[in-house]
């Protein structure tokens, strides 16, 4: 069986709904640990290894990638689903398709930075944020993978129930997280120092 059949013998939907619920509480946990980012990188530590004694499990670890996987195979299957697509639809497609692409770069290089030893905590992401010229790769990256979550979910909501005011207000809310992530990674812009370690990590792609 090739993966083209083996994809349409899947209840894609469904699996994709199932892997986005799981992956959802990841998320939730993941991005309140990144406003806390706004209280300065001890905080942001502090939090992130409270939260890792749960998904640093093996077991859980093995779901949370797994549902990644199921997230993105599943997610590209539905991009191709349907021909004709309202506005709305488009939103949650182009959505979906940035976070493929986010999830499958973004967990690659937390493996990749685990496998050479770097701690992959808040200076993990917050080098790319801090050290020109990847500023211009990563603040864009990061932002739009914020916001590109909650337009998922403003679209699927909007599609589900029709209420425009509740799926604006998760759009917006979103967008607003996205910002107050970037300020509190960056120092409102005032630029953060970098461990050594990480400054090395950067210089490896960026010269
Ligand atoms: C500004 C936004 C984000 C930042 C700064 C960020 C940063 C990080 C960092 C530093 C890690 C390593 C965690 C650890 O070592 O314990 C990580 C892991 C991860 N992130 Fe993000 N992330 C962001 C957004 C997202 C989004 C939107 C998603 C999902 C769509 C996501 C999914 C994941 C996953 C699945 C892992 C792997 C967890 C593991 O097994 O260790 N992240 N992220």
């Amino acid at each position: 069986m090739n993966l083209k059949q083996w994809l349409q013998k899947l209840n894609v939907k469904k699996i994709h709904y199932i892997s986005g619920l799981i992956l959802s509480v990841f998320i939730a946990f993941h991005l309140v640990n990144q406003l806390l980012s706004l209280l300065g990188p001890s905080v942001h530590i502090e939090w992130m290894n409270q939260f890792r004694k749960v998904y640093r499990q093996p077991v859980f670890e093995f779901i949370l990638l797994l549902a990644v996987f199921f997230q993105v195979i599943t997610g590209i299957k539905l991009l191709f689903n349907k021909n004709k697509k309202t506005g709305v639809e488009k939103v949650q497609l182009y959505s979906g398709l940035y976070l493929s692409v986010f999830l499958i770069v973004h967990v690659g290089a937390v493996m990749f930075g685990r496998q050479i030893q770097l701690d992959t905590n808040f200076y993990f992401a917050a080098a790319g944020m801090n050290l020109s010229p990847a500023i211009f790769v990563f603040i864009p990256y990061y932002f739009l993978a914020v916001t590109a979550i909650t337009l998922h979910v403003a679209s699927l909501h909007y599609l589900k129930t029709k209420s425009k005011m509740v799926s604006y207000g998760i759009a917006i809310i979103g967008i607003i997280a996205a910002a107050l992530i970037i300020l509190g990674y960056t120092n409102s812009f005032e630029w953060r120092e970098m461990p050594v370690e990480y400054q090395h990590f950067i210089k490896m792609f960026f010269g």
